[in-house]
């Protein structure tokens, strides 16, 4: 399971450290992934080590792809590892799927639970956000008259969820309209509280807004719900494995997010949080014999998926912990901080993030005056073949820009001459 023994002996080889191979080697036969992400740190100056992550990817090197926050790529160990478990399962699915890989399910749930900080108990592996939001957002028990505050800029999947239990079972949806960047916590607190009734039983918080990456104050927004008995629902796409936290110091109820995002683990796999006590109250949304039990694995019963992708969603954790949360955390902050920099010295750009520590991360936005987004990123991938997405929802019209970790410098110098060309054209 994980980076092969032989992968990171190639990578740190090619790279080039101190001591010499054959020591690393026996010293790293005996070592855990926590001591060779510890000898990394040490023994590499910064740039060789992102090169290092930047070469454990098969990124095509025709496009430079700067949409990231769609979805990621998977380091090349992550996929071995999915092409291994697939051709495991062709020898006899029945026997290999459900009797053998079926077996990783518990290790990984007990992975997944510590990097989330919670217990494995409080963890459910399904597919995707949309599936863990869909999940609690059906499965809540909501009578006609309750309410819900939930923002514009939510995530569509979400927002139609909603509206479909609005239309189904009447409820009353109470729509809070954020006016972003913000970096103001007391503004983006109060424009959920003031929300707040005796009739309002849950509050729904996107934690990073996909449409720009704000960050909003989960842990405030969410004292204030608790304190009134609202149910806090968090829509944890984007920050599950990108930015440092761990699930409970968010004080939230449930929270759902996709490990094909900043994970990097296989296509069409994702995570649930539920908090112990209200595991029971939620039935799944396809449900195994006994709903209401307070079995968290209750949300399993998905019928036949795919094992591979399910599998190497360790080899995706082993990867993670190789490079280590604060650091990935701090090295997309960077990278950000570094195209804004770039950016925000041309005339007409304006930058829709906010850049104070903690209400954004690696995702951020901007736009031109006078230009459609549309138009930049047409011109970016037509005359550059950089790959960007423009966002046009609700209050928000920009190209969202998505580096990821095996983004370097260079690539974001490439798009910012282009920037800058266009400008000045
Ligand atoms: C904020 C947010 N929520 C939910 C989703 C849905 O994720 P998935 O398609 O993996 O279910 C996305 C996808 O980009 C998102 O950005």
């Amino acid at each position: 399971m994980g980076m092969s023994r032989r992968t990171i002996l190639t990578s740190l080889s090619l790279i080039g450290l101190l001591r010499p191979i054959k020591s690393l080697a026996k010293e790293t036969a005996m070592m855990n992934s926590e001591a060779i992400e510890q000898n990394l740190i040490n023994s590499q100056s910064s740039n060789e080590f992102w090169f290092w992550v930047k070469q454990s990817f098969t990124v095509s090197p025709s496009i430079l792809n700067l949409n990231n926050g769609g979805v990621s790529p998977q380091p090349k160990s992550v996929q071995d590892a999915f092409v291994r478990y697939n051709q495991i399962s062709n020898e006899g699915p029945a026997y290999f799927m459900w009797r053998i890989l079926d077996q990783g399910r518990e290790p990984i749930r007990k992975k997944l639970a510590q990097l989330a900080g919670c217990s494995p108990e409080e963890i459910a592996i399904n597919r995707n956000t949309t599936e863990g939001m869909d999940t609690i957002i059906y499965g809540l028990d909501l009578k006609e008259g309750d309410e819900v505050v939930l923002a514009k800029q939510d995530y569509p999947n979400v927002i139609n969820a909603w509206n479909f239990r609005e239309l189904r079972d009447k409820i009353k949806l109470v729509w809070v309209n954020l006016t972003l960047p913000s970096e103001d916590k007391d503004y983006l607190v109060q424009s959920y509280v003031s929300k707040f009734t005796s009739r309002t039983r849950v509050v729904n918080l996107t934690h990073m807004i996909n449409w720009n990456g704000q960050i909003l104050p989960i842990k405030e927004i969410a004292e204030e719900a608790r304190r009134r008995g609202i149910y806090v629902l968090v829509d944890g796409a984007h920050t599950f494995a990108h930015i440092d936290f761990k699930i409970p110091e968010l004080g939230c109820d449930f929270f759902a997010t996709s490990l094909h995002k900043w994970l990097c683990a296989p296509f069409g796999t994702g995570m649930l949080y539920i908090r112990k006590e209200l595991i029971k109250q939620i039935p799944p949304l396809f449900p195994n014999d006994n709903p209401y039990s307070e079995d968290i694995r209750k949300f399993e019963s998905l019928g036949t998926r795919s094992f591979p992708a399910e599998m190497a969603i360790a080899d995706a954790l082993n990867f993670n912990d190789l490079i280590g949360i604060a650091r990935k955390e701090e090295r997309l902050r960077n990278l950000k901080n570094y195209w804004v920099e770039k950016l925000k010295r041309l005339p007409s750009v304006k930058i829709l993030t906010p850049l104070k520590k903690g209400f954004s991360c690696g995702l951020g936005i901007f736009s031109i005056d006078g230009k459609k987004p549309e138009e930049i990123s047409d011109y970016l991938f037509t005359k550059h073949k950089i790959f960007t997405v423009a966002i046009n929802w609700e209050n928000i019209h920009g190209v969202r820009i998505t580096p990821h970790i095996y983004t370097s410098e260079s690539d974001l110098d490439r798009f910012a001459d282009a920037i800058a060309e266009y400008v000045k054209s």
